[in-house]
């Protein structure tokens, strides 16, 4: 198989800001005619200590950090109340590139989720009240029987944002490149975040 493109980033003179090499990224993947393209791996801490990890889309990206929604009352939303920190990564094969990215969580404000929220299909919106995400249900029949409740609850009106549902962001205190090269000897730089602002970058042994 053909080797990808390498992609337009200097792992020895790795621009300062990784923002709009990111972003660029996030567009290759785009190019790629994936379903989901923006679908990362979200890594959290359960209340417990234990680390969990499944996939979310990516919904919003610049300088304070990715942004996904989730219903919070869920495995992770829960991880994330009693630990707000999260990895988060993405893959893509067929470019044979890899971002990394930790960092602290906090919500999205309110006009953030609402404004998400009103733009998904009416379906979607009526499931997010329907589902009790990560709870146990008896059987698809239990699952149906909700989601009907809730079309008959919210009739011909708007349906709200449920207030256990909202977004999370995810700050960018660790941002890795990755891209592969043949027999391993592949390219990496991380960003480290200052706390006054701008990030310390470092070119990584793969
Ligand atoms: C391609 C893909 C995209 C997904 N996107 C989301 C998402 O954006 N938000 C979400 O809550 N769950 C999403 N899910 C479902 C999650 O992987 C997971 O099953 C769900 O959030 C419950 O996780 P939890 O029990 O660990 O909280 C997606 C799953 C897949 C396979």
């Amino acid at each position: 198989m053909a080797r990808p493109p390498a992609p337009e980033f200097d792992f020895d003179r790795p621009p300062a800001d990784p923002v709009p090499a990111a972003l660029r990224w996030f567009e290759d993947a785009k190019g790629l005619g994936l379903p989901n393209p923006n679908a990362m791996t979200l890594s959290t801490i359960d209340p417990d200590g234990h680390p969990s990890a499944r996939i979310v889309l990516l919904r919003g990206f610049d300088e304070r950090g990715a942004v996904f929604f989730t219903n919070r009352e869920s495995r992770k939303g829960l991880g994330l109340e009693a630990h707000p920190r999260a990895a988060l990564l993405f893959h893509w094969d067929p470019l044979d590139r890899q971002i990394r990215i930790e960092g602290r969580v906090s919500h999205t404000s309110s006009d953030e989720s609402d404004a998400y929220f009103a733009q998904r299909p009416r379906e979607s919106q009526i499931n997010a009240w329907a589902s009790s995400q990560s709870r146990p249900v008896a059987d698809r029949a239990a699952l149906e029987a909700m989601q009907q409740s809730m079309i008959d609850r919210f009739g011909d009106g708007p349906v709200p944002r449920p207030p256990h549902w909202g977004g999370y962001r995810v700050s960018l205190d660790r941002l890795e490149f990755w891209f592969g090269n043949p027999y391993r000897l592949h390219d990496r730089v991380v960003y480290t975040a200052h706390h006054g602002g701008g990030f310390a970058v470092q070119r990584l042994c793969p």
